[in-house]
Parts: C-alpha cells; sequence; structure tokens
C-alpha cells in the first residue's frame, strides 16, 4: 500500500527517497500552498482537506515530510483524526540500537545513530549523520539536525530545534521550544523557548526581523 505524504518542499524529497529506499511506493503528496510542482516526479493530489477522501479510497500510512517543528506536530495529529498511521520512517542506513525506543512518525534519516536506551518519541525528527547517544530523550517533534551530536543521557523538549553541527554535552536538557544553533556547544542546560548558541553556548541576541 502506498504512502501518503504531507509536505512538498525540501524534506518531502528526503522523506519520499527514503520511503524508495525501504522499497515503498508513494501515492502522492498533499500541500496547502498553492500551485506547487510535483516532487520527483509525485503528483500533489490537493491540499489538507482531501485527507478525509483519501483515507475514505484506502490510504493507510502517512508520512508529515515537513522540517517545522510546529508544523509537523499539527499536521501529524490532524492526518491522525482523519485515520492514518504515522509509521516510523527509518534510513536502511542509519544504526538504531535494538533497545531504541521509537514512537509513531519518527524520522531517522541516513547515516543517524540511536545508541542504547534512547528514546525517540513521536514525530521527532533525527537528520542526516546526527548522533544520539545512550539514553538520550527526543521529546515529541523536536529535530536534531544533520551532523549534531546527543552525548548520553542529554534530553531534548518537544519542538526544540538542535541545529546542524550543534553538540550537547552529556545529560544536559534542552527546553521546549528552544533552538540550539549551528554548530554550539551546549554545556548548560537552555530554558523553554531560549535560543542559544556559540562555544560555549550562551543566549543569542533577538532575532533580528522579530
Ligand atoms: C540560531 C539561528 C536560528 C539564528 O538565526 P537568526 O534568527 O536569523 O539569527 P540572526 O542572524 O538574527 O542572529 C541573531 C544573533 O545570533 C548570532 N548567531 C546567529 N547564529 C549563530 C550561531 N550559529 N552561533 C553563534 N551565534 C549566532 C548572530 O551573530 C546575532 O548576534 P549579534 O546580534 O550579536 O550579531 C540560526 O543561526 C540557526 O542555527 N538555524 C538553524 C538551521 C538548521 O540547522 N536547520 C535545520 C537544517 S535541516
Amino acid at each position: 500500500m502506498p504512502v501518503l505524504v504531507i509536505g512538498a518542499g525540501g524534506h518531502a524529497r528526503v522523506v519520499i527517497e527514503l520511503l524508495q529506499a525501504n522499497g515503498r511506493s508513494v501515492a502522492g503528496l498533499l500541500d496547502d500552498a498553492p500551485g506547487r510542482a510535483p516532487v520527483l516526479g509525485y503528483p500533489i493530489l490537493g491540499g489538507t482537506d482531501a485527507l478525509a477522501a483519501l483515507r475514505a479510497e484506502g490510504l493507510t500510512e502517512l508520512a508529515v515530510a515537513i522540517g517545522d517543528n510546529a508544523a509537523r506536530a499539527r499536521l501529524g495529529l490532524m492526518a491522525e483524526a482523519a485515520g492514518f498511521v504515522l509509521p516510523p520512517l527509518l534510513h536502511p542506513s542509519a544504526l538504531i540500537s535494538p533497545s531504541a525506543i521509537l514512537e509513531e512518525g519518527v524520522q531517522i534519516m541516513a547515516r543517524a545513530v540511536l545508541g542504547p536506551e534512547s528514546r525517540v518519541a513521536r514525530l521527532a525528527l533525527v537528520n542526516t549523520g546526527a548522533i544520539v547517544e545512550h539514553d538520550c530523550v527526543v521529546e515529541e517533534a523536536a529535530h536534531i539536525g544533520p551532523g549534531a551530536v546527543l552525548c548520553g543521557a542529554a534530553r531534548v523538549g518537544a519542538r526544540a530545534l538542535i541545529a546542524a553541527g550543534a553538540v550537547l554535552q552529556p545529560g544536559v536538557a534542552v527546553g521546549v521550544g528552544a533552538v540550539v544553533a549551528l554548530g554550539a556547544a551546549v554545556v548548560d542546560s537552555v530554558p523553554d523557548g531560549a535560543r542559544h548558541g556559540g562555544v560555549p553556548a550562551r543566549a543569542l541576541a533577538q532575532r533580528s526581523r522579530d
């Protein structure tokens, strides 16, 4: 049975190729932005208002191919409410400990590593080449960016972003909705909603466009 994909941006291409690497076919894509072009040859079937009709046609599995954490969480709930299941998306080149715990809709991309007894909650995204060491917890719809490293027993709160190449010292906690900037070295915990960056990481100035 083919998988329906929500989102027709850059992350959708990565998700589609992950599905193909697992021998899965793609039914098509949904995107609420008007005028989206087909992605890797797959058609746009409509917006999210088409979810119920596509479920009624017999599609059951859905991938939320959206990089933005809040949107991924919201659309995952919407898809489940329409009766879809969100299978874990695991690239065949990822190294996943047999004792790692993975919830529905997780996305573990190419060459990512999940250590023993790590836990990745629903709709969280562990991007290309990221390392989530033993006993780490990645909460719902968080995003561990490409090449980021979570040393042992680090915790990342729901919808937080650990940007590409950042490193978390063992045992530190990053709060709900927080952002850790590209290349940061996080040696102290990061409060909910905060933005920290640098080496060692400190609170960043407010966003210039805020
Ligand atoms: C943290 C981040 C979101 C900041 O973006 P921004 O809001 O556009 O930030 P600004 O450019 O307005 O910079 C705000 C301040 O933070 C500083 N800053 C920005 N990025 C920084 C970084 N990676 N390390 C250290 N300082 C940084 C800026 O120098 C600026 O400081 P100043 O006012 O003293 O000059 C961005 O750098 C980032 O890391 N994005 C994540 C990208 C990513 O990995 N996405 C997932 C890929 S799939």
